[in-house]
């Protein structure tokens, strides 16, 4: 499609954090062009090469994930989606846009680590994407080098209470990479678990014999993950940071987060379809099925999930991103049987976080508008691609969805996208689908049909946190 192609989506109910508007919507040159009430005089008056008809569907923002690891090297194997068939999948969930965690190496500078994720993706994405990046060996070098990245578009910065060995840093690293945050504008996001602690709680498990996965969540004890949120937003504090803690699962760390941000801190939490929709059940599936739900932090007990809504209803929580990180059953959950700890952590989601979210509006549990705002606009403002990404506003980027949420589906691994061998949701009936996907104003999904390709996803520089 050329850039001087124009679209209209007519018949629509138009769905934003905002608003909902009974609108027409005109696309040109990849962008959002206007909008205007249906039969108005305006409308009728707009020409258009392609018009897509959405009578009776919401059309709402392409979502951002703001949370994934396409083709990371983790736990001795490697992630199962790579960019290609990752952002695939992403686009036949709804979602358009990406944002993934390039890896710094022990002893390697960040930008050793981010040119190696640029040539991961480089003409290879369906959907727009971006980078966080991991930082994993603070000094004197690295701590520069952020500067240089924020500048860059690259403006958040994952660390790791958790992992020692792998991605560890201890509470002065990290003092210091918040100091650095504070001055730059750079985003501290948080993997808070105390990963010292479990670690001595994983040998404990393993030497009296308990090796099955559902030990994996024993052993990441809700209170290690509340420790380490409350000692992460007092380092943030006193650095004068801002913080946000990634895959938000423990109730305990959601009162917290809520402390935090009634005291006025710019303090922001994320938690993730697995935590609102799976719980320590299916980590006790037998026959080592549990692998499948092994990932950090942990699923829950389900007395968790209460809190987490609560937290996404009154914005004690504002993002739900996927961490999607799939790993096969076959040959690589597989490679801890006999030892949860050999389990590779991660799960696949990044196809179903808007579909599961939107049957959270179906049962109640959100509004229509939060829903948009969890999965679009709050993760597009968190990281700095507002409103490009996020809303279907006059100038942002066309990056459409035409939703049918009476639609009825089953979510299976053997009509999924993802290239990974399970579902975690298999068998699950969710309403509500998405029919078609534009991005940047080109279709991506086509009645049910891919018709995008790779490459034309394009890496998209951030700015800084718009909370702030
Ligand atoms: O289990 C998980 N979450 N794997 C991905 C890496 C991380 O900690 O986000
Ligand atoms: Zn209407
Ligand atoms: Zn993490
Ligand atoms: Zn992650």
């Amino acid at each position: 499609m050329s850039t001087g192609t124009r679209t209209v989506v007519r018949g629509g109910l138009v769905v934003t954090a905002a608003d909902e508007m009974h609108a027409d919507v005109l696309i040109e040159g990849g962008r959002i062009a206007a909008l205007a009430a249906h039969d108005s005089d305006t409308a009728a008056g707009w020409i258009a090469d392609t018009v897509i008809d959405a009578t009776g569907k919401y059309v709402i923002p392409g979502g951002v994930d703001g949370h994934t690891h396409m083709q990371m090297p983790f736990g001795g194997t490697t992630a199962s989606d790579t960019f290609e068939t990752g952002t695939r999948a992403a686009a036949w969930g709804g979602t358009t846009t990406i944002v993934d965690f390039a890896i710094q190496s022990v002893g390697a500078s960040l930008r050793a680590g981010l040119d190696d994720w640029h040539a991961k993706a480089d003409a290879q994405c369906a959907v727009d994407y971006g980078f966080h990046m991991i930082v994993a060996d603070v000094n004197d070098k690295t701590l520069a080098e952020m500067d240089t990245l924020v500048e860059e578009g690259v403006t958040s910065f994952k660390m790791f209470m958790a992992y020692p060995g792998v991605f560890y840093s201890d509470d002065g690293q990290i003092l210091r990479a918040m100091q650095r945050a504070s001055g730059n504008g750079g985003l501290v996001m948080m993997h808070a678990e105390n990963g010292i602690a479990i670690d001595v709680l994983v040998q404990q498990a393993l030497a009296a014999g308990r090796t099955d996965p559902r030990y994996h969540g024993e052993v990441r004890h809700a209170l290690l993950e509340a420790e380490a949120t409350h000692r992460a937003i007092q380092l943030a504090r006193v650095a004068g940071s801002p913080l946000y803690v990634v895959h938000v699962s423990a109730e305990q760390a959601v009162a917290e987060l809520a402390a935090a941000r009634d005291l006025g801190l710019p303090v922001f939490g994320e938690t993730c379809p697995q935590y609102l929709f799976l719980s320590t059940d299916n980590l006790a599936e037998p026959d080592f099925e549990g692998a499948k739900y092994v990932c950090s932090t942990p699923l829950r007990p389900r007395e968790h999930q209460a809190a987490l809504w609560r937290g996404l209803r009154t914005d004690d929580l504002q993002v739900v991103s996927t961490d999607h990180c799939p790993f096969c059953f076959s040959g690589q959950k597989e490679m801890g049987r006999g030892d949860f700890s050999k389990i590779p952590n991660g799960m696949p989601g990044v196809e179903h976080r808007m579909d599961l979210l939107h049957q959270a509006v179906v049962d109640g549990q959100i509004t229509r508008r939060r829903w948009i705002d969890i999965a679009c606009a709050a993760p597009a403002r968190m990281f700095g691609l507002y409103p490009r990404k996020g809303t279907i506003a006059p100038g942002a980027d066309a990056d459409v969805v035409v939703y049918d949420p009476h639609a009825e589906q089953t979510v299976s691994a053997s009509t999924h996208h993802m290239n990974v061998d399970y579902s975690a949701y298999e068998g699950r009936k969710l309403t509500g689908r998405v029919e078609t996907v534009l991005s940047r104003g080109v279709p991506v999904i086509e009645g049910r049909t891919f018709v995008g390709r790779a490459g034309h996803g394009q890496y998209t520089p951030r700015g800084i946190c718009q909370y702030l």
